[in-house]
């Protein structure tokens, strides 16, 4: 085994960059104890050099600038923290094209540029560690890449998003609607000032797309998951939910339909018996469903300092001890060689298959419910549930329907023409009903 210590420099010292480097020193014997060297931690570079992390660091160690780490050739492996897909991006190729390892939790970087970046990682002959990208501290990338690779997966589904369960979950444990409860979530530090890469489904079809290369060894183009965000999530859809015995949850779900890959981030109502309804919080879940081993659930920290610290800190082990070794490169990044992967075919939305829950808000008068009824017949769109409540306040009543299984496209159709009708109040609610997750 080799004597010199592993040099690492660390770009981008925010909250996840500041839990790094406290596992490192708080871990710093077991470490050199499990790997047989030391991994030292040479430079951190950060635009903010004056704030107090709370960490000590030994003088110079903090720069400003990350072309001291990029330009330093006794450093081996970089950590890139910064996120981004701009400056990042540029950084982690120079530091691969230098033949240093890189790790990182940047899943916005690998969804739009992952195919430039592992490409580069295989030509390069290093290695890429990304398990912080997706589920924080859950080790679902490993799991995918080693421990499930000799299974062929039918589906995964997943929390993906700590921000939106956190808001849904309070939304459903403690009433209030959306915008109280995304004020009070900001409040308490579980939601970003701009909170609209999570609360509008970006960052979680960011991670998705990665999981989808990782479980079917396919790519699956950004533009073609389907994304929709939980503002529009309400009490009474919750509550009805509930009564129909589903919780809202945002899911991430990819799914093979044939020789298709099904694939979107959305609200879903998912059975209160399945263990996704009661993930609650800031909790992350995976459920990956593989056709030898059935179905298998992940659930854990998806993000936050130290969780997400601990897959970092993991993956600088790995990449360490597989350079101690001489076996760099043993796993490719994806778990299996760039070049067998091919660009998936995706399930046009015109045969996409689901059910259904949609509230109207309907003028109480003779027909009403029987224009939207017919209509939903017309669009061949076959109701399972129907729940109309009395009369409250003024003249409209919600009125509730579950779908059988229909097509996709129909059913936006006939809600489009539904809308339109002079009976139908403001814009309807559509909500995919997933009875058989993983
Ligand atoms: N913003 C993410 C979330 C955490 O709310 O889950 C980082 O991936």
């Amino acid at each position: 085994m080799g004597e010199r210590a592993i040099r690492i420099g660390l770009i981008g010292f925010g909250t996840i960059g500041t839990g790094v480097i406290k596992l490192l020193q708080r871990q710093r014997a077991s470490i050199r104890d499990t790997l047989g060297v030391g991994l030292e931690l040479v430079r951190i570079a950060d635009i903010d050099t004056r704030r107090d992390r709370g960490v000590k660091l030994a003088r110079g160690v903090l720069v400003g600038d990350a072309r001291v780490i990029l330009d330093d050739p006794s450093i081996d492996i970089v950590i890139e923290l910064m996120g981004g897909t701009g400056l990042a991006r540029r950084f982690m190729l120079e530091a691969i094209a230098a033949g240093k390892d890189v790790v990182t939790a940047n899943k916005a970087l690998l969804a739009h540029h992952g195919d430039e970046v592992f490409r580069a990682v295989e030509r390069a002959g290093v290695e890429i560690g990304f398990e912080a990208s997706v589920g924080g501290g859950i080790p679902i990338i490993r799991t995918l890449k080693e421990s499930l690779c000799g299974d062929r997966h039918q589906a995964i589904s997943g929390i993906v998003n700590g921000t939106c369960n956190y808001i849904l979950s309070r939304m459903s444990e403690e009433g209030g609607e959306f915008a109280a409860v995304l004020k009070r979530a900001q409040a308490d530090g579980l939601a970003e000032a701009d909170p609209s890469f999570d609360v509008d489904g970006i960052d979680a079809a960011h991670k998705l797309a990665l999981l989808i290369q990782l479980a079917f060894r396919v790519r699956v183009p950004f533009t073609q998951i389907a994304v929709e965000g939980i503002r529009h999530v309400s009490q009474a859809d919750i509550a009805f939910a509930r009564e129909f015995g589903y919780a809202i949850k945002s899911m991430a779900v990819a799914k093979r339909c044939g020789d298709r890959i099904e694939a979107s981030v959305r609200p879903t109502m998912v059975p209160r018996r399945h263990a996704l309804a009661s993930v609650n919080g800031a909790l992350n879940a995976i459920a990956v469903r593989g056709e030898a081993l059935g179905d298998t659930l992940y659930v854990g920290a998806g993000a936050g300092m130290m969780p997400t610290a601990t897959a970092v800190v993991a993956d600088l082990m790995d990449v360490a001890r597989n350079r101690v070794h001489g076996s760099r490169g043993r796993v490719a990044p994806l778990g299996y060689p760039l070049r067998l992967q091919t660009r998936a075919l995706t399930v046009p939305p015109d045969d996409r298959l689901g059910e259904y829950y949609l509230r109207f808000l309907l003028v109480d008068r003779p027909g009403g419910l029987g224009r939207i009824a017919s209509i939903l017949g017309v669009h061949d769109v076959s109701i399972a549930a129907v729940i109309q409540r009395e009369r409250e306040h003024g003249r409209a009543v919600p009125v509730v329907i579950r779908t059988h299984q229909t097509r996709e496209q129909a059913l936006r159709l006939a809600v489009r023409a539904i809308d339109r009708l002079a009976v139908v109040r403001g814009r309807s609610t559509v909500i995919r009903i997933e009875e058989s997750i993983g």
